[in-house]
């Protein structure tokens, strides 16, 4: 027997639970179907299990696609004060935390709850641990309807929503479905890469670094050639592998394969720091003076042994500034990311060229919608994912 609906979603993520939901509420039939055992799973786990649900500085420009300004237009009708406005009338707690980033202050479950009771309310099915199997359109079961198999039986459906997200992840149920159904629908992607993700460092650089795993401090980190070239200011980790910590996630979007990223290790220092510190306290030691500005562990670490504990009062001038130089300007050459399975995104997808900015819809292919992270429209950390999500999940359910 096949199913007969209106919408078929497939992923009941943040953005196939938003379509889903939107399409319920004009009156559509509604199937949303997800492999996992439970929707918004990623939600569930973001934030820290708080979820940074969204970024009241929403705007185009903290979004790399081949295709810049393509998200515009789904930001500009569903933003993050509607979505703000959602949470605050579902009675759910938030606050901000730091560069515009809204987190609940409770447990991320009740954005999944609340997005749940939506689609309850809309009228959607929903239907959790479904396999999904081939997708057609057209044919004997009608022209430029969609059929999709499942092991519940197939589904015929008018409208068909690709909400199954990108490749980050895989523990958490992700896999390459959106991309195969619209590569074989006919549309284009574009190259797949994980981003928001820590970055490995070869086994040299390591040595020169032992120790060093754990140490946190504010940097900026700069990374990419030409165009994709971008600075971030916010938190760097070391750990055992490499670097990692917000400017890293954020910078590994930029980053490609054989290239340096330059990180400001005293981003706050004055050029005349290290000479005030000279004049003032002469028989301070280098590395105390400049353990007042960094972990003393990474003070320890970045200065030659020769001039460690010597007082900063018999270093040279030029000695003093040439190091401040270095350490505002220090180079790693990381050989690989942490790949999908860390990565908190994947950079690139659906190219936009094919789609609809207004409805998601694929121009070529009337009916298929694409959203949320399977279009190569990807934030920068800090809830614009969530919101690239929450966005262009209503603007295809408002059309589906
Ligand atoms: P999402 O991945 O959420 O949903 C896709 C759904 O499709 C899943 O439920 C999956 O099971 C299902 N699916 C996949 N393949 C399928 C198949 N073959 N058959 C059936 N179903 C299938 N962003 C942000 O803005 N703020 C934050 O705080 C965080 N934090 C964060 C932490 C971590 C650890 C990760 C991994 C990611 C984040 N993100 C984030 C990114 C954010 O989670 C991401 O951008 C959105 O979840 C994307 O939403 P989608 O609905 O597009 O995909």
């Amino acid at each position: 027997m096949t199913q007969h609906v209106d919408v078929l979603v497939l992923g009941a993520g943040a953005a196939g639970l938003m379509a889903a939901r939107t399409a319920g509420r004009r009156g559509r039939t509604v199937l949303l179907l997800d492999h996992a055992e439970q929707a918004g799973a990623k939600i569930l786990i973001s934030g820290g299990g708080r979820c940074n649900f969204t970024n009241r500085d929403c705007v185009a420009e903290r979004f790399f696609s081949d295709n810049p300004a393509f998200c515009r237009s789904a930001l500009a009708r569903y933003t993050p004060a509607d979505f703000l406005a959602e949470i605050e009338a579902a009675g759910i707690a938030w606050h901000h935390k730091t560069l515009g980033q809204l987190f609940c202050d409770g447990p991320a479950r009740q954005i999944v709850d609340m997005l749940l009771a939506g689609c309850a309310e809309a009228g959607v099915s929903l239907r959790l641990g479904a396999r999904v199997g081939p997708v057609q359109r057209g044919g004997a079961h009608g022209a430029g309807r969609f059929l999709v198999e499942t092991d519940a039986g197939a589904v015929s459906a008018t409208s068909l929503v690709l909400a199954s997200g990108g490749l980050s992840i895989p523990k958490l149920g992700a896999t390459g479905l959106a991309y195969e159904v619209a590569r074989r629908m006919g549309l284009a992607l574009t190259a797949l890469r994980p981003a928001l993700v820590g970055l490995r460092l070869e086994a040299a650089a390591l040595a020169r670094l032992a120790g060093l795993a754990g140490v946190s401090l504010a940097v900026e980190a700069m990374a990419g050639n030409g165009a994709r070239r971008r600075g971030f200011r916010e938190a760097m980790l070391f750990t055992h592998r490499g670097l990692s910590g917000p400017a890293i996630l954020q910078a590994s979007s930029c980053w490609r394969e054989g290239e340096a990223i330059r990180v400001n290790l005293l981003p706050d220092a004055t050029p005349g720091v290290l000479l005030a510190a000279k004049r003032a306290r002469p028989r301070a030691g280098l590395a105390r003076v400049l353990g007042e500005h960094m972990p003393q562990r990474l003070a320890d670490a970045m200065l030659p042994r020769e001039m460690a504990s010597r007082p900063v009062g018999e270093l040279r001038d030029r000695q003093l500034s040439d190091l401040l130089a270095e350490l505002q300007a220090m180079e790693f050459r990381p050989d690989a990311s942490e790949g999908y399975a860390k990565a908190e995104v994947t950079l690139g997808g659906v190219d936009t060229r094919a789609l609809s900015s207004r409805t998601l819809e694929a121009c070529r292919v009337p009916g298929l919608h694409v959203v949320g992270e399977a279009v190569d429209v990807t934030g920068w950390l800090g809830g614009y994912n969530f919101q690239w999500a929450w966005s262009s999940g209503v603007a295809a359910g408002m059309a589906a």
